[in-house]
């Protein structure tokens, strides 16, 4: 987190007034960074799947989210001490308690009435006071509640996932496409949740950015067109107390681990996605969820965990929600989000698939594993970013501010921007301090103009020079074949000579 802060990926929110724990803001070099994972979240989930984008509203009236069961349900487990009156999230305090920790107490998901037994039966302290002055545990909704305009009453949260937008815009889109399922809608923005405990940085916010598909399908046909093409490929799953073990997305369907095709087929995606930017596959699986945390209406639950300093961590959740949703809606709103399917001649509420990343947490998973320590080599941190999702492509250095190197090197700039390429133009410090520099945000390619680069007597005139971050090697590339190359270089995912 300090490298983060230091190096422009995360600025605390509000710092200068004291930042509120939860909150982070993303500098120029995270934005960035975020930016090219939803683009690729965008580009792998959407469009080459034929699917639709939308925005929805970050405010949403109560009457929704009573329907949909937040109002209700969406609550956290909180206990209260006596003493320095301060509130902590119920499950945590037991599951870091040193005897729950042994016996390998799972407290998440589990009612009140039984967490408070697990706090008297270990003993479980208040964490400032270290007293057993801890409450009987109760529920804490997690929703920001505001007014829409001044007349009190008027109640409405801010959205606690980006999914119910699309449910309520469900069949105004449908429609536009001639009413056929299945049909994909996705959506990215943020969310919010009070979290009771922010913590973890990144991992645990009370504002965050989702990104999440809805496929809605008739549930008798499950299957999913392209799933034949990629059955035969593995991933790491783990189902209960079976540790991380491969099995194919094929196996996972018909031994009943995923519940469908639809949801192995988006596993698939998700796995790909996560080795495009940088998380290995030794320390990432598939989740089976066990029932106690899976919403009564869904017919199964998948997460994607990846290994990191904080532990394992959540960072996309599959779920089949069924016609849970719309039914809801339907029901509530008095609207008819039905559709009538020409397959079977019959109306029918779609069911859903829903892929669900967390942008965030995501990313600082790609910041934990892209992370590369000094080495005798190379005396500075460095972070291995695959090209796609560098915050630049390239910084370009003049070797001097003279003689017309800048001036050439300003020229290139302009020209691999207009060629889509994200450059940044660097002339302070020496060469070596300016290539360190852009290691430590992982810029994949340094490019150097230099004396022969104008030289009309040299063999290199009309070439510069460009350094590989991984091994630092060095290439001479024509100026009129850069764009290209370079375009070419990030596709592949070049990062070495
Ligand atoms: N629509 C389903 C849904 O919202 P979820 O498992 O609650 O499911 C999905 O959230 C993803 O959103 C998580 O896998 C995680 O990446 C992200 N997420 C949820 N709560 C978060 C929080 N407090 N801070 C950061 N990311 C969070």
């Amino acid at each position: 987190m300090d490298v983060a802060i230091r190096r422009s990926f995360l600025i605390p929110s509000n710092e200068i007034y004291g930042s509120s724990a939860g909150f982070y803001d993303y500098g120029a070099v995270g934005t960035a960074i975020k930016h090219k994972i939803q683009n690729l979240w965008r580009s792998e989930m959407l469009q080459k799947e034929g699917f639709h984008e939308i925005e929805t509203s970050v405010i949403v009236p109560e009457a929704v989210l009573k329907a949909s069961g937040h109002a209700e349900n969406f609550a956290d487990p909180l206990v209260t001490c006596s003493g320095c009156k301060q509130k902590f999230r119920a499950d945590h305090l037991i599951e870091e308690n040193k005897d729950a920790k042994k016996e390998g107490v799972k407290a998440s998901g589990l009612p009140p009435a039984e967490l408070s037994a697990l706090i008297k039966k270990y003993s479980v302290l208040c964490p400032q006071c270290k007293k057993p002055t801890l409450s009987e545990v109760g529920w804490f909704n997690m929703m920001f509640r505001t007014n829409i305009g001044p007349i009190d009453g008027n109640t409405a949260y801010f959205r606690p996932e980006t999914a119910q937008g699309i449910f309520l815009d469900f069949a105004r889109v449908i429609r536009n496409y001639g009413s056929k399922l299945p049909i994909g809608i996705g959506q990215v923005g943020r969310s919010a949740r009070n979290e009771i405990s922010p913590r973890q940085g990144l991992i645990r916010m009370r504002e965050f950015t989702q990104m999440e598909l809805e496929y809605f399908f008739n549930p008798v046909d499950q299957t999913y067109p392209r799933f034949k093409k990629i059955a035969h490929h593995k991933a790491r799953f783990v189902e209960g107390a079976v540790p991380p073990h491969e099995v194919s997305y094929g196996e996972a369907v018909s031994t009943g681990l995923v519940p469908n095709e639809i949801m192995a087929y988006f596993l698939y995606k998700q796995w790909e996605l996560y080795l495009a930017v940088g998380i290995p596959a030794s320390k990432m699986y598939f989740r089976k969820m066990p029932k106690n945390d899976t919403p009564h209406y869904s017919k199964g639950n998948v997460d994607l965990e990846v290994e990191t300093s904080y532990g394992s961590v959540e960072t996309t959740g599959t779920a089949y929600r069924t016609d849970y949703d719309l039914s809801q809606h339907a029901k509530h709103s008095g609207q008819d989000l039905s559709v009538f399917d020409e397959a079977t001649k019959q109306k029918i509420v779609a069911h859903v698939v829903e892929p669900s990343m967390g942008v965030d947490r995501l990313f600082w998973c790609v910041l934990e594993h892209c992370f590369r320590d000094k080495t005798p080599e190379r005396d500075w941190e460095w972070f291995a970013f695959p090209p796609c999702i560098a915050p630049y492509h390239a910084w370009i250095f003049p070797l001097m501010k003279k003689d017309g190197m800048d001036g050439k090197a300003r020229e290139i700039e302009e020209a691999l921007r207009e060629a889509g390429l994200t450059v940044y133009y660097q002339e302070s410090g020496s060469i070596g301090r300016r290539y360190a520099r852009a290691d430590e945000i992982g810029v994949p390619y340094c490019i150097t103009i230099d004396y022969d680069t104008l030289d009309t007597k040299s063999d290199k005139h009309g070439t510069v020079t460009v350094r590989f971050r991984n091994d630092a090697k060095q290439v001479r590339i024509k100026v009129s074949e850069l764009a290209e190359k370079l375009a070419h270089f990030v596709k592949e995912g070049k990062v070495t000579e």
